[in-house]
């Protein structure tokens, strides 16, 4: 049976991926897409979800706006990565389908209620900061029993942060969120940069997709261009890490991927290391594990999943 998923996220560059490789999977069934503030503002990220889902003809799939800020901190955005409209390329800009509209509900609501009215527990997989789910587990605690897993992209255990030196960005911008998240008991699964970073498009693997010769694989390799100047230029290599949708490809065969169940607490106040997540790798302060920190990918399997289902894209 397909996983019931709800896609919260920050469109994005590699958001959209993620959004492409869950819209294509058959193991996967799309309940609905929420956005949150954080590549770009609310308003660019919920408008790029819907480009998205315009450009793949799937004005069916509801899309939601959730927070515009933080709980507690201002937004800090990545148009340093993902450009002013937070999904720029130099590709053909994507007819908006203009009866596809946001829906009157909010995100907090629409998650509370899929997670309360589903017949078997869902999954919750947040590529964005964690403000979204945290609003809704302050909200109603009790959807608590029918979340199956949260697999979410964030965090860093042994990788350098990418947007402080302890820091990744998801969990910079929102580490309150973060640790109501860790702390609240569900099943979670953590894509942090360790795992990510060994998940690289290159030129090689984007003109192999392009291949593909669909429109959803033109736009991949559009986002691909844009998206990897700002990584090659930071690390100075070829190599550009594919983050977000290493969480719907551990969904769809998480033979990929190995971690280990760890306990995870995240730094909220410090300006040297806020958003930091202290990985207690070796278990020397004894606290029961709360996340399985996923740290290696078989890269290989991975892009074969990503080429095979953007082919099935229109
Ligand atoms: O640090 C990488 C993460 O932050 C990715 O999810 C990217 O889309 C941004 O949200
Ligand atoms: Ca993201």
């Amino acid at each position: 049976m397909p996983k019931k998923i709800i896609l919260d996220c920050d469109p994005g560059h590699d958001d959209a991926v993620a959004i492409m490789l869950a819209i294509a999977s058959d193991d996967i069934d799309l309940l609905g897409i929420t956005c949150v503030g954080g590549n770009a503002t609310l308003e660019n990220t919920k408008l790029n979800a819907l480009k998205i889902c315009s450009l793949l003809n799937r004005k069916d799939i509801p899309i939601y706006a959730g927070s515009d800020k933080p709980l507690i901190y201002d937004l800090v955005t990545a148009e340093h990565v993902h450009g002013k409209s937070g999904l720029d390329t130099d590709g053909e800009p994507i007819n908006l389908d203009p009866s596809h509209r946001i829906e009157e509900m909010s995100a907090i609501d629409f998650i509370i209620n899929e997670c309360k009215n589903a017949e078997e527990p869902i999954y919750l997989c947040p590529t964005g900061p964690l403000t979204n789910i945290a609003l809704c587990l302050q909200k109603d605690p009790s959807i608590k029993d029918k979340i199956k897993e949260i697999v979410l992209m964030g965090g860093a255990a042994l990788c350098l942060g990418n947007i402080t030196p302890a820091a990744e960005f998801n969990i910079y911008v929102d580490p309150h969120a973060a640790n109501v998240v860790f702390n609240s008991g569900i099943e979670i699964t953590m894509m942090g940069l360790d795992v990510t970073h060994k998940v690289n498009v290159n030129d090689e693997i984007i003109n192999s997709i392009k291949t593909n010769n669909n429109k959803a694989s033109v736009f991949f390799a559009d986002l691909m261009e844009f998206y990897s100047r700002f990584h090659r230029e930071l690390y100075e290599t070829g190599d550009c890490p594919l983050h977000d949708p290493c969480v719907i490809a551990y969904l769809i065969d998480n033979e990929i991927f190995k971690g280990r169940k760890v306990h995870v607490q995240v730094e909220e106040n410090s300006d040297l290391t806020r958003g930091e997540t202290v990985v207690d790798w070796l278990g020397v302060k004894k606290l029961n594990p709360n996340c399985n920190v996923i740290t290696e990918a078989d890269s290989t399997r991975f892009f074969k999943i990503l080429k095979k289902e953007l082919a099935k894209l229109n």
